[in-house]
């Protein structure tokens, strides 16, 4: 099977580090346009550098915005600098998001509203954005990066997993209006692949093992034995958001290497 994004367009949320920026490198790697959006400038000219490299001497553009996904304002002004320059948005990943978790009495209402802003307003923002020309076209893909806490919230795993499983039903919702225009629309919940977080939290607590001897008594538990690469990750977004995706919709895949209890 030859899974190719040629003429495609994806702006990816959060692509200067981790998941988001393999997948652009993984979509720009099938031919796609790519545009990646996160705060830092430096850590997405970075970003930028290293995909352009990789696909040096083809058509696909590597793009960057710096934006604050949470900022109404900045992100319209993102969307119009996108389309000013390539016209048009086929593939939206709203995958930009931090850790936020701790026990429900000590949430305050500030960090609900933080974590909404970030995990759920823009998804909601930027689809709203991307559907109307998708529609026009008659082809798009969406999809939203959650975390396997949406399926199985516990104890202490706010706000995270109540943003997480509003984000599932913002896709079966968006999945079911989409589906008569072409628009696919998928839910990626993560359970544990090794990014941008990852490395600050083992330099944060244990910066004298090395990150092997950080993550094993996490690797123990999970089914398959280990954390999972970000490149794994970006293997399945890139087949759903290819043709050869075309009639999956309205799913929430768990990509965690078997360690959720439910399918
Ligand atoms: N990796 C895992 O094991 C795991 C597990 C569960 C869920 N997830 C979810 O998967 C997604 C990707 O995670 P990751 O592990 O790749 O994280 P990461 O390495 O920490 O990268 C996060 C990305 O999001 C961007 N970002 C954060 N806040 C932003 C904001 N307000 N506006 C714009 N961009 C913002 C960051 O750039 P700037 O800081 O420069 O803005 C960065 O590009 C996140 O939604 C995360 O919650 C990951």
């Amino acid at each position: 099977m030859d899974i190719r994004l040629d003429g495609k367009t994806a702006l990816i949320t959060g692509g200067s580090e981790g998941l988001g920026r393999a997948m652009g490198r993984k979509f720009a790697e099938a031919g796609a346009n790519v545009v990646l959006v996160a705060r830092d400038p430096g850590k997405l000219e970075d970003a930028q550098r290293e995909i352009s490299d990789a696909v040096a001497g083809t058509q696909a553009r590597v793009e960057v915005v710096s934006c604050d996904v949470t900022d109404a304002a900045q992100l319209h002004a993102a969307w119009d600098t996108v389309a000013a320059s390539l016209g048009t948005v086929d593939i939206l990943v709203n995958n930009a998001g931090a850790t936020a978790f701790g026990p429900f009495l000590d949430i305050t209402d500030e960090m609900w509203q933080a974590d909404i802003d970030l995990k759920l307003f823009a998804a909601i923002r930027l689809a709203r954005l991307a559907m109307p020309g998708m529609a026009d076209r008659k082809w798009g893909r969406i999809i939203n990066v959650l975390a396997v806490s949406a399926k199985t919230p516990g104890a202490g795993s706010a706000p995270t997993s109540v943003s997480r499983a509003a984000g599932m039903a913002l896709t079966k919702v968006l999945s079911a209006e989409g589906a008569p225009n072409n628009i696919l629309v998928n839910a990626l919940l993560v359970g544990l692949i090794r990014s941008g977080q990852h490395e600050r939290r083992h330099q944060a607590t244990a910066p004298e093992k090395t990150f092997a001897e950080y993550i094993a008594p996490i690797e123990e538990k999970l089914p398959i034995g280990r954390i999972g690469q970000a490149e794994e990750f970006a293997n399945l977004a890139c087949f759903l958001v290819s043709d050869a995706g075309s009639y999956v919709t309205g799913c929430a895949i768990n990509v965690d290497g078997g360690r959720s209890p439910v399918v």
